[in-house]
């Protein structure tokens, strides 16, 4: 099974959390790549004018691990413009990690999770669920190793 780890991240908190859940799935001796996502502007003020800089090919993978954060409480642009080009995404499954600033998951990171996973569906995906890093607040360290834990082990 390959496990493609896609990552879009504009200042760095969902790089490092994908990084931490990358090194699980190694330690667990699947094949696992990370690759990203970028925009040559990753919050343009118009969501819908995204530019990709960078757009893996992930039609060799079997499992997606869809890494992305919340911007103004959806999904963030370029990970957005990415699985939305993406229209053959039937027979892989997928999984997500989402990370936002605020220290509730119901203050915009719920809500982008599901949109993400809505979006991967509508491309064809099983998805198999995801987990919500809250990104303020004491403790970071240990929330991230518990989400990276929980994204993991749905795979
Ligand atoms: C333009 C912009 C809008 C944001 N909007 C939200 C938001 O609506 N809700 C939220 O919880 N965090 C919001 N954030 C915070 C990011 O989601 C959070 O810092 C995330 O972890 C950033 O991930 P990154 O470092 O991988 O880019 C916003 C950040 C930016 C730059």
């Amino acid at each position: 099974m390959k496990i493609g780890i896609i990552v879009n991240s504009k200042s760095g908190h969902t790089l490092q959390a994908a990084e931490v859940l990358k090194q699980k799935l190694a330690a667990r001796g699947l094949d696992v790549r990370l690759e990203r996502v970028s925009a040559y502007d990753e919050s343009p003020m118009d969501k819908g004018s995204v530019k990709l800089k960078s757009a893996p090919d992930i039609s060799g993978y079997d499992t997606l691990v869809v890494c992305a954060w919340v911007m103004g409480g959806t999904l963030c642009p370029a990970m957005n413009t990415y699985l939305s080009g993406n229209n053959n995404l039937s027979g892989k499954t997928a999984v997500c990690m989402i990370t936002h600033a605020f220290p509730f998951k119901s203050w915009g990171g719920t809500q982008t999770l599901n949109q993400t996973e809505r979006l991967l569906e509508s491309k064809g995906a099983l998805v198999k669920g995801g987990g919500i890093v809250n990104w303020m607040g004491f403790g970071r360290k240990s929330r991230i190793d518990s989400v990276a834990e929980w994204t993991a082990g749905l795979i």
